[in-house]
């Protein structure tokens, strides 16, 4: 089961990118910390990164056919996507929302997310861990898809 991990602006320069707020951990290393975690689950991860709103949406529309679900972390088009939401919503398969911060414990613009009615639910706040944690629950969701 191939499972998209969409990452949005600013999140390829993690490790070097205010790490007081998000470690220094790269987004590269994350992908190798969820490996084994996906590897016991069955799942294959197909990490993408882009800055550009777009190859989200493309990628959310090009994955539809061939991915059993996603988790999403699309750094501050969290908070004003409403191109990516309105993808989430004909994505037919459970997207969980991930974050590294905590984003409702930061500036009051990072508390809103017009991601999350479109998703089936949301970690946050636990750094790396975040990824793991969702991609746990969406292996949950498609235990019945998956027999
Ligand atoms: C983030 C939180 C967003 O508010 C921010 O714009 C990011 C990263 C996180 O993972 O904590 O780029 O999505």
């Amino acid at each position: 089961m191939k499972i998209l991990v969409l990452n949005g602006p600013n999140l390829g320069i993690l490790g070097r990118r205010q790490p007081e707020v998000y470690g220094s951990t790269t987004l590269a290393e994350i992908a190798a910390l969820v490996a084994p975690v996906a590897a016991e689950l069955g799942l294959q991860p197909e990490w993408i990164q882009s800055n550009h709103e777009g190859d989200l949406i493309d990628a959310l529309q090009e994955g539809a056919a061939s991915a059993s679900g996603a988790l999403l972390n699309a750094g501050a088009l969290t908070h004003y996507g409403l191109a990516l939401a309105d993808a989430v919503r004909a994505f037919p398969h459970p997207v969980v929302e991930v974050h590294l911060s905590n984003v409702h414990a930061r500036e009051e613009w990072r508390h809103r997310s017009v991601l999350a009615g479109a998703c089936v639910g949301g970690v946050y706040g636990f750094g790396p861990d975040s990824y793991r944690l969702a991609l746990l629950a969406l292996a949950r969701l498609l235990e019945p898809e998956r027999g």
